[in-house]
Order: structure tokens, then sequence, then C-alpha cells
């Protein structure tokens, strides 16, 4: 083989995994961002094998279609009601060409940490030494559970002894009464020359302590064949283990996890806690990139180069600009432009887009929205369904009201233009490039462009109304005070008593001395 490009590999994936007690099957689980059984085809598609094969059965009608969409070339392989390791790889090979020579390589569905690398080395390993077998073995400190590795003196591999057997061997008597004590033990992971394999395999029998065709037994069949087996021991324990509960799906994920933080740590990123840092398996980040403090890189996530992002932001499959600043946010589905800044404290739906030196603030929250480059969007807003150009601003408060309780409705707001605070904009609205909206209006009607639309009710004092109606309280002593201090400084009136809170208030006092704000 050329680079030792394996003709397959199969990886097991039809047991039912129940001590997860769960409705989904064990495969399907993610960490990472990836379920279990992806992990696995990722490290496996990584070596350029000539096949791939998923060996299924348990819920095959969830697992099948979830193989088909994370690798699309996959072979799928169903498992009969024969149970057992040797058994799954039989109906695994049955996919493949009968005369398939060369290596194959034998994986799990449930160990989600080993890497490519590995199988890469074992393969050179395997093909280097001319082995019919090479199982990856680790030592480990309590290897209960496992099948243990017989080895003879020259350090070959003779079999393999599953716990359960070795168990009745030492309360029967046997050749394998000592095999607990072994602390080498098999990973599950193998490479096979593909003829061994076929062989032996249609020797192995059910004649064990569990009544399954067990793949262990190939090397034992193959070693008495005069075969070479040999093991390729890997230190990295983790990369081996599997899940069999949830509290290894939790360990597994945080292993996974403090790998893929260093990983970016390594490539430039600053991340400030890695305790408290999630990265998912296909996020990507630039360099010079903070990240800050409780912060979850999610699904299809891309970050680039001299971001900073977080404290306590969580953003799944978003697309975060160089240069830009995210604190305190939770986005999904989102773009937001280089030189943006978003938070605290803002919600971004699916189809957000800010554009490049944008500005989404303070309990801001949006949903389809798309905002041009420099617009800014500061403080308590709701925007959904909305197009925001260049430049325009959003006073605080405003809402975007695009549900009519049956259908949504679309709001543009042009270039540079300026919607006054407190405003409601009643979808379907157009505001026009370089208009304006006054301040608390309740907008059902364009706006042309130059205009200043106000819709609102007209202002009205009423004199002495504290006096008649709130005798006696604080408020009324105070309008007394007050009126007794202006008449002692000589001053006329105390005016409108309101204080000017937008920028557009000028411009809405102005218009409506003249005539109503009207309601359109
Ligand atoms: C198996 C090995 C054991 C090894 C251990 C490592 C055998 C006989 N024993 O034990 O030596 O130390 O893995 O974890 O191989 N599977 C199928 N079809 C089946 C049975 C299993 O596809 O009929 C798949 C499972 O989904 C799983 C993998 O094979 O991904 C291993 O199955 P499991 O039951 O966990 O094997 P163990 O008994 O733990
Ligand atoms: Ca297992």
């Amino acid at each position: 083989m050329s680079e030792n490009r394996p003709a397959a590999v199969i990886i097991l994936a039809a047991g039912e995994g129940t001590r997860l007690k769960s409705k989904t099957p064990k495969v399907l689980h993610p960490i990472g961002g990836r379920s279990l059984v992806s992990h696995a085809i990722h490290a496996a598609r990584g070596t350029s094998p000539e096949h791939l094969v998923v060996v299924v059965r348990h819920k095959r009608e969830l697992v099948a279609p979830h193989v088909a969409e994370v690798d699309p070339a996959a072979l799928i392989a169903d498992q009969d009601e024969v149970k057992g390791t040797g058994r799954a790889v039989e109906c695994g090979l049955q996919v493949l060409p009968p005369d398939l020579t060369g290596t194959v390589l034998v994986t799990y569905g449930d160990v989600p940490l080993l890497e490519t690398t590995t199988l890469r080395e074992m393969t050179a390993a395997h093909e280097a030494s001319g082995n019919a077998v090479t199982v990856i073995t680790s030592v480990l400190e309590d290897p209960s559970g496992y099948g243990r590795v017989v080895r003879d003196t020259d350090g070959q591999v003779l079999r393999i002894v599953e716990q359960k057997d070795a168990q009745r061997a030492r309360d029967e008597g046997g050749e394998d009464a000592g095999a607990l004590d072994i602390k080498e033990i098999n990973s599950g992971i193998y490479a096979f020359d593909a003829q061994v394999l076929r062989d032996c395999l249609s020797r192995v029998g059910t004649d064990n302590a569990q009544g399954e065709k067990y793949l262990t037994d190939v090397l034992g069949l193959a070693r008495a064949a005069g075969r070479p087996v040999r093991a390729h021991v890997v230190e990295d324990r983790w990369q081996s283990e599997g899940v069999n509960d949830r509290t290894q799906l939790a360990d597994l994920g945080r292993i996974l996890n403090e790998r893929l933080v260093r990983r970016w740590m390594l490539e430039g990123v600053t991340v400030v806690d890695p305790a408290t840092t999630w990265i998912d398996a296909d996020v990507t980040i630039g360099r010079d990139t903070v990240i800050r403090p409780g912060t979850q890189l999610l699904g299809a996530t891309t970050i680039g180069e001299d971001a900073v992002i977080g404290p306590d932001t969580t953003l799944t499959s978003v697309e975060v600009g160089d240069g830009a600043s995210v604190v305190r946010t939770q986005a999904e589905l989102a773009v937001i432009g280089p030189k943006a800044t978003v938070g605290p404290f803002s919600y971004l739906r699916p189809g957000t887009e800010l554009g490049a030196g944008g500005k989404i603030g303070g309990f801001v929250e949006t949903k389809n929205a798309v905002i041009g480059e420099g617009a800014k969007v500061p403080h308590l807003t709701y925007a959904g369904d909305a197009t925001i150009k260049e430049g325009a601003n959003i006073g605080a408060g405003t809402i975007f009201a695009n549900y009519d309780g049956v259908d949504k409705h679309h709001t543009t707001i042009g270039r540079h233009s300026f919607v006054g605070s407190d405003t409601v904009l009643i979808a379907p609205v157009n505001v026009a490039d370089g208009a304006y909206v006054a301040a608390g209006s309740a907008l059902t009607g364009d706006v042309e462009p130059g205009q200043i639309a106000v819709s609102r009710a007209r202002q009205r004092n009423v004199d002495g109304w504290v006096a008649r109606k709130r005798a006696g309280t604080k408020t009324a002593a105070a309008a007394e005070a007050a009126a007794a201090e202006a008449a002692a400084s000589g001053a006329t009136s105390a005016g409108d008593g309101t204080e000017a809170t937008g920028t557009d208030e000028a411009g809405a006092r102005h218009t409506h001395s003249q005539d109503e704000g009207s309601q359109a």
C-alpha cells in the first residue's frame, strides 16, 4: 500500500449502549459538537481508506441516515441477530469486494478521541513488520472489564482473553486462570490483513462466556496458524477510551475540549480561562483573538483575527469578522462583521447580519435582521425581519413590530436614516434613505427621503392639576415651592415641563406646535 493507505476501515456501531439509559442511540450522543460516530468517521476518513464501512443494527433508522449525512461516501453494513464484534466485522466485510486485499482497520463508533495520526502510525507499523494482525493496547492501573492481552516470551501477542472468560478460567481453573492480573488491555482498535481476517473470522465460534462471536478470537487463530500478531502500545489512554455511560460521556467531552482549547492556544489564540471555555471540533479561530471566561463557541462558528469574545458568551454557528467585539452575548446562525461590536446582553437570532463597524448594543434582540455597515442598534430594541441600511441609527427602545398575529412583515430603514427613541415600526414599513422618525412614534406608513415622520399624540399640559387633584401630597408641596421660587426670581412660566430625550425632539416639537402629530 502506498503511504499506508488502508484498503478499508470498518467502524463498529451496532451495539445497543444500554448503560446510557437513553432514547437516543449511544453513537448519536454528541461531544464537542459532533456525534460519537461522527468523531470515529472523521478519524477513519483521515487515513484516506479506499472503503469506509459503518456497521449498524440498534436503531438503524436513526444511525444510518446520520452516517450518510456525516459522510455520504460511507458504506452502511447491517449486522444480523448473531451477536459479537466478530460478527459485526463479518457483516462489514460483506459490503466490501470479496477479493479485497491489503490492510483493514477496525475501530468503534463509541470511541471519540481516537486520532487519525494513531491509526496511521498503527498501519505503518503493521505493514512495516508484515503483521497479520496489529492491535492497539494500553497498560491500565485498573484493567477490569477489558479483554487482556496475553503475550508470549518473544513479546508477540498470543491471544486476547475477555474479562468474563478470564473470570471463568480463574474459577474453573484453566489455561487463562491468571489473565485477570494482566494490566495490558485490548483497546478494540486493530489493523488486519484482509485475507487473514476473512479466513479466521469464518472459523470463529461462539463457545465462550457470552455466547458471542468474538473478533478477538481472530488474533489467537492467526497466531495458531503461525502468522505474526503484534501490539501497538498507545500511551495516551483517552484515545482508546469508549463511552458506556453518561459519566464517561462527560469525561471524554471535557478531555476533548481541553485538547481543542490547547490546540487553538498553540495556534495563537489567547484563552483567558481554558476551564470555562468550550470550543466545538468544527470551530475555527484567528490569531490574536482573545476568548474571555465563560465562552462557548459551538457548531460551525468561525472567528476572525484580533476579535474579543466574551465573557459569558455563547455563539452557535456564528461568523465573526476580524477585530469584532462580542461581549455577554447569545447568538445563533448570525454574521458579525469586522470591527463590529455586540453586547453586553444581546440576543442575535438566526438571520442576523451585522455589517462592518456596526453595533448591536445592550438588551437588543435581532432576528432576520440585515444591519448595514456602521449602522447602530445600541439600546433596548427588538429588530425582527428588518433591513437597516448603512449608517442608520435606531433609537433606544425601538420595536420592529413584525408580526400581526398571522404573518410576518418586513421593515426597511434607509441609509443614514434616524429612528427616534421609543418608536414602534408597524411592519410593513419603509423608511427611505436620509429620513427621520420622531421619538415616540407609532409608524404605520412609509417615509420619503428628507422627511421627518411624527406619529404620536400632541402634548397637552393642564395648569393647576396637581394642586386640585393631589392636594396634600409631597408632589403638591414641591409644585408650590417651585412656583414660589419662580415668582421670587421673576421667572415667567415653568415651560411645558418635558426634557428632550432624543435628537429628533427639536424637530418633533417644531412640528406639534403647528399641527397634531398625525396617525398615518
Ligand atoms: C470489546 C473487546 C475487548 C476490548 C473492548 C474495548 C471483543 C470480544 N471484546 O469488548 O477485548 O477490551 O472491546 O472496549 O471484541 N458492537 C457491534 N456489534 C456487536 C457487538 C459490539 O457493532 O454485536 C460494537 C459496539 O457498538 C461497540 C464495539 O463494538 O462500538 C465494542 O462493543 P462492546 O460490547 O463495548 O465490546 P466489549 O465487550 O466492551
Ligand atoms: Ca465497550
